[in-house]
């Protein structure tokens, strides 16, 4: 499956991706490049970064996209990430809140530090982000916000509570944003992915019956690819939204 619709108010847009190198992450750079959209990521992968940035310049001269080795655990790293593309190509209008990491653990083991870390990826990060990018967003008279959660608190997934209850979190973070940022014509949306088949997850924790047992659950009874949740992300990163704002939009199959 490709991406069928073009957006024209995609075209030159300015577009920040956490966690853009690889993963889902990876099939939003890539399809928000075929916009013509000007892409700018942050990610630690590095090698995989690289490869991607230059796969898509050989694919097209004109495709503008760029990335900085960014951990965004460190607040300031991303401000100054977020400042610097800013300060070079002019404010962003588009932010996609993608990086997380849903490494598993049991909640026997859990500290406080853990905790505190898992929440300085999969939530802190997810906010400043915002705070950073709304002034620019603010000044240029609107623009999309798109925050990534996960459907595993609503089907109760166990053996991650600390990514789980971040991951609830943001649902609440999209809603009070939506608030405070629609008068600036700032919309901030959540998109949930169900059990996306990327090669991490294949390769870390998804064996041959775990995924059988994930198209039971599915009323679809195939593969989830990143590239099926990226048309969603266009389509609320895209004018054609113009008035979906604070709401969660599924991508998962038919599971939750
Ligand atoms: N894949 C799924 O099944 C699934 C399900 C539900 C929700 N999601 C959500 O979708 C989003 C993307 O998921 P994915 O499966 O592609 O994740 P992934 O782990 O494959 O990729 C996330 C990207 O973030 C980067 N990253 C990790 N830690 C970082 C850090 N400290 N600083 C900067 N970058 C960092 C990684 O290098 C990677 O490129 C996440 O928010 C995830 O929670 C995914």
């Amino acid at each position: 499956m490709t991406a069928s619709a073009t957006y024209p108010s995609l075209r030159d847009k300015r577009v920040f991706i956490t966690g853009g190198g690889s993963g889902i992450g990876a099939a939003l750079t890539a399809a928000f490049t075929r916009q013509r959209a000007n892409v700018h990521f942050v990610d630690i992968a590095e090698p995989a970064s690289h490869m991607l940035v230059d796969s898509l310049r050989r694919e097209a001269v004109d495709h503008r996209v760029s990335f900085t080795s960014c951990d965004i655990r460190d607040v300031e790293a991303l401000r100054a990430a977020i400042q610097d593309i800013e300060a070079k190509h002019g404010a962003i209008d588009v932010l996609v809140n993608n990086a997380a990491s849903d490494e598993r653990h049991n909640w026997r083991d859990v500290t406080p530090e853990f905790w505190d870390e898992r929440m300085a990826l999969n939530l802190r990060p997810q906010f400043f982000a915002i705070q950073a990018v709304a002034p620019g967003m603010i000044a240029a008279g609107g623009g999309s916000i798109i925050n990534f959660g996960s459907i595993s608190w609503k089907i109760a997934l166990g053996e991650m509570p600390a990514y789980v209850a971040a991951k609830a979190a943001i649902h609440g973070l999209t809603r009070t944003m939506a608030r405070d940022l629609g008068t600036s014509n700032i919309r901030v949306n959540t998109v949930i992915p169900g059990a996306v088949m990327t090669e991490r997850q294949l390769d870390k924790w998804i064996s041959p019956d775990d995924e059988r047992q994930i198209q039971t659950n599915q009323c679809l009874k195939q593969r989830l690819l990143p590239v099926h949740v990226v048309p969603t992300v266009l389509f609320l990163a895209a004018d054609d939204s113009a008035q979906c704002t604070a709401q969660e939009y599924v991508v998962d199959g038919g599971w939750c």
